[in-house]
């Protein structure tokens, strides 16, 4: 059995992160958090690494958490969930993220885009995150960093509404630099991380300092939505519209 994240890091300075479990849509549990989450680190703390990319599969690049896994930390609480400690890390990594995104970006698949600092897309890319639609609120900063790129009105269809971009409508927004074959995706990405990896490294990380220049209030915010998240798990309508998908029963 292949292992859900694979790793691999290329003489070039980039390291490929792919998410890789198919049969669930590349649902991340737990240990696939903790395994980007230290990958992450890893780059962070490695001269050798200097650009990560993210991939998922063919026509999947992520459905989101595992939806099992919601209701399990219902009961032991979101605030040190695998997924949170990931999203904390997402937010704090000083290395430059890439993303390849070929297929469904659902939930975490989508926001943790916004966390990136290019975004490659294939035609079939789907970004959607239901989180009101599951009884839940957004996270990842999302509240803070959608309506900073794309306006409250529209992120209010995409948040509130839980309504699916597709891939041009995702470029034409902004939060895809480039829309390309699925065969090129993860090619172009990898090529663009190249470049940004070669680049001084100095330069590099100040100016990203710079054009992010957030980092505080997206803290805030991933914290902030971290409180209203737990809270929002708890409750009966959440639980109802979990269970729900994982019975596959209309809720009432
Ligand atoms: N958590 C756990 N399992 C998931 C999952 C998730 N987020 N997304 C998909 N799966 C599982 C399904 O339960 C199914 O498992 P099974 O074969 O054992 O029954 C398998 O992955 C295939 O999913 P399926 O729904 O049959 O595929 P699809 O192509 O019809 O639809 C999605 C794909 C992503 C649109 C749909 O699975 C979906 O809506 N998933 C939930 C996404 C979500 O709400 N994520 C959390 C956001 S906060």
């Amino acid at each position: 059995m292949t292992d859900p994240i694979t790793i691999s890091d290329g003489e070039n300075g980039v390291r490929l992160i792919v998410i890789d479990r198919p049969q669930k849509k590349n649902a991340l549990t737990g240990a696939m958090y903790d395994a980007m989450r230290g990958a992450l680190e890893e780059a962070d703390a490695s001269a050798a690494i200097r650009a990560v990319v993210f991939a998922g599969q063919p026509g999947v690049f992520s459905a989101g958490n595992d939806l099992a896994d919601f209701l399990g930390q219902a009961r032991n609480g979101f605030s040190d969930a695998p997924a949170l400690r990931f999203i904390r890390q997402l937010a704090r990594t000083d290395t430059p993220m890439v993303a390849a995104v070929d297929g469904i970006a659902v939930g975490i698949g989508a926001t943790l885009t916004l966390h990136c600092d290019l975004v490659y897309a294939s035609p079939v890319a789907r970004l959607r995150m239901p989180f009101v639609e599951l009884g839940l609120v957004p996270e990842a900063a999302s509240s803070y960093l959608l309506p900073l790129r794309v306006g409250r009105l529209k992120a209010t269809e995409l948040l509130l509404l839980s309504e699916t971009l597709d891939a041009d409508a995702a470029h034409a927004l902004g939060l895809v630099n480039a829309v390309m074959p699925a065969d090129m995706v993860v090619e172009h990405a990898l090529a663009q991380a190249a470049r940004l990896a070669a680049l001084p490294q100095g330069a590099l990380s100040a100016s990203r300092r710079l054009i992010r220049g957030d980092r505080e209030r997206v803290e805030a915010a991933l914290e902030a939505e971290a409180k209203a998240f737990d809270a929002q798990l708890q409750s009966p309508e959440s639980q109802q519209r979990l269970q729900a998908f994982l019975s596959r029963a209309k809720p009432a």
